[in-house]
């Protein structure tokens, strides 16, 4: 496989859930990998890195917060000096967490979604972008809750919706320079970020201890598909798509990946 052979991708969030799956996919196309999150993660971008260089590929690994600009800078400008070049930049990073009616959530947990979410991206693509060549490719992961409403997610739909219009800005401003930016649009997608309690007790609010089952019956409901959520991979293939050539025209668009969930009568 060789959509992206010899270039390097940047993912932030890269130990979590969809990070790991997009550094794996992208690392079977032949690219090498920047991974980068929290410190807090060292052993799993550890065991990630073990599981990129298995497939032959170099994987050089980071910390940084995306709410620090100077760290993601550094962390960004450190990567890069050892791969030798950027090709991709997927800003992934992202919390979906304190869930609340709008009314209800702090003014912390507010922020908090606004500066990982939104802020974040802004630090990681700022980092990247300078490194970017013509035909570079930047991929943000937004969510269904960019496109439309979510209950209980006020701080978390304003994030995404934001994020989407920084996509469409930085197509128009990075695409003189051959630069494409895009954003994919997960819906429910089998990761930590839904597979807790305080997700199972906000689909199932008709149960008192509701289970993984119980919150999957609850959003297969939501779906088109019969299905209740889908893999990490299903999102990271869009990623690709939007990292490798053969989206080289494609710019400033939104991929939608939830089983039809946006879509439902
Ligand atoms: N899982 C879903 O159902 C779903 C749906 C729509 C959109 N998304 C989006 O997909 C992206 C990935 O989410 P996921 O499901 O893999 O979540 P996850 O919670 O499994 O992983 C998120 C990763 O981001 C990292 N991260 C969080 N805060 C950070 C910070 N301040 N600085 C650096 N890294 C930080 C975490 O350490 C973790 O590795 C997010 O942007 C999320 O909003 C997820």
């Amino acid at each position: 496989m060789t959509r992206l052979q010899d270039r390097v991708a940047v993912v932030t969030g890269a130990a979590g859930g969809m990070g790991r799956a997009h550094c794996l996919r992208l690392a079977d196309e032949g690219a090498d990998i920047l991974a980068l999150d929290l410190e807090q993660h060292a052993a799993g971008l550890a065991v990630l890195a073990e599981e990129v260089e298995s497939r032959g590929r170099r994987c050089v690994t980071g910390f940084a917060d995306v709410r620090d600009p100077l760290a993601v800078e550094e962390a960004v400008n450190t990567g890069v000096a050892q791969t030798g070049r950027l090709d991709v930049v997927v800003a992934n990073a992202g919390v979906y967490a304190d869930l609340a009616p709008a009314w209800e959530l702090s003014d912390e947990s507010w922020q908090r979604a606004l500066d990982i979410n939104l802020t974040g991206v802004w630090h990681t693509v700022r980092a990247g972008a300078p490194h970017l060549g013509a035909g570079g490719s930047i991929v943000v992961v937004g969510s269904v809750n960019g496109v439309k409403g979510g209950a209980s997610a006020a701080h978390y739909s304003a994030s995404k919706h934001a994020v989407s219009g920084l996509v469409k800005t930085l197509a128009n401003e990075l695409g003189p320079q051959g630069v494409r930016v895009n954003i994919v649009h997960p819906g429910s997608v089998a990761t930590p970020m839904i597979l807790n309690d305080e997700v199972y007790a906000k689909v199932r609010p008709d149960l008192p201890n509701p289970t993984r089952e119980d919150a999957a019956a609850a959003l297969a409901r939501r779906n088109i598909l019969p299905v209740p959520w889908v893999d990490p991979v299903d999102i990271s293939n869009a990623v690709l798509f939007f990292a490798s050539d053969e989206s080289r025209y494609v710019t400033g668009t939104q991929l939608v990946v939830d089983a039809g969930l946006t879509q439902k009568v």
